[in-house]
């Protein structure tokens, strides 16, 4: 790839002050990492237990009375349709367990974000709606490929660019000159940071699931869902995730990234088993489905700048 303007004279992480060992020293000792709601990793174990009841997602969901409130705010929004729904039973019986999981995820997610964004070229709200977007598209793809795996697909894509939080925490101006060297180039912003600083988003969302203690297809959607040579135990729900990427990009949820011109490999159509021309069809129901999820979390309508 060929640098240009004001980028001939960046050339190695050096240049720009950062170096992964030292990011990753800073970011597992801080006390200042975005914290993920308790309920979210207890939710996530449940997906994996059998035994795990209505009754214990209940119980689960109203021990947090913040997302209690935001599960029946958006479970009563037009999206979801529970018109006049008060109890969190009432939700699950009707949504489902699978459904009330991903609400979760979401929800918790979107809390995240609270507070101001560090980096002057990432855009928080850009940066929710296109994992939204993403969390949307894999879904829509795990139900027609994978249907036992559409939520735990949406909680992996709704999470997959994590670290993209982690940079604008703790070295937002790196994160800056990314956005800005992407756009000038026209290049995806993971390949920009690769080479200005030889690491990406990926490995630093890493860093973070390890904190938060994120193990399985999550952590390896987020550590790879760029690099998909390198995934081998979660290939498959890896290679969803990152088609759920690449049609959040091309519904316009670019998270603050070059707009035009993205596609989806081949490799990727061919791992998630995708004729060249369902494309345009699954994207118009991505599109469909986004604008109504935006509006049951309550999300500007705007598309991504
Ligand atoms: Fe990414
Ligand atoms: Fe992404």
């Amino acid at each position: 790839m060929v640098k240009n303007g004001l980028w001939n004279s960046l050339d190695s992480a050096n240049h720009l002050g950062v170096d992964f060992r030292s990011l990753e020293i800073k970011v597992s000792r801080s006390e200042n990492l975005p914290v993920l709601p308790q309920i979210v990793s207890q939710v996530l174990k449940l997906a994996d237990d059998p035994n795990a009841s209505p009754k214990t997602m209940e119980r689960l969901v109203e021990s947090d009375s913040a997302i209690t409130a935001k599960i029946l705010r958006v479970a009563n929004s037009p999206f979801y349709g529970l018109s006049g729904c008060t109890s969190i039973a009432r939700a699950i019986s009707v949504l489902g367990m699978n459904q009330i999981r991903s609400l979760i995820v979401g929800i918790a997610y979107q809390q995240l974000l609270s507070g101001k964004q560090s980096s002057t070229n990432f855009n928080k709200i850009e940066f929710w709606k296109h994992s939204l977007a993403a969390a949307t598209a894999a879904k829509i793809l795990g139900k027609l490929k994978m249907p036992m795996k559409s939520e735990e697909l949406y909680g992996a894509a709704m999470m997959h660019d994590v670290g993209l939080l982690v940079m604008d925490r703790f070295c937002p101006d790196q994160l800056d000159q990314a956005i800005r060297y992407a756009n000038e180039t026209g290049m995806e912003l993971w390949q920009a940071e690769q080479l200005l600083f030889d690491f990406t988003h990926c490995q630093v969302g890493k860093i973070l699931a390890d904190r938060w203690q994120i193990t399985g297809m999550i952590s390896d959607a987020i550590t790879h869902h760029h690099d998909l040579e390198s995934e081998e135990q979660f290939y498959k729900t890896t290679c969803f995730v990152a088609a759920a990427n690449h049609f959040a990009h091309m519904c316009g949820f670019t998270n603050s990234c070059p707009k035009t011109g993205h596609e989806i490999p081949d490799s990727v159509l061919e791992a998630v088993d995708l004729p060249e021309e369902q494309i345009p069809v699954i994207l118009q129901v991505v599109q469909g489905e986004v604008e109504k999820a935006q509006s049951a979390f309550q999300i500007g309508g705007e598309r991504a700048a």
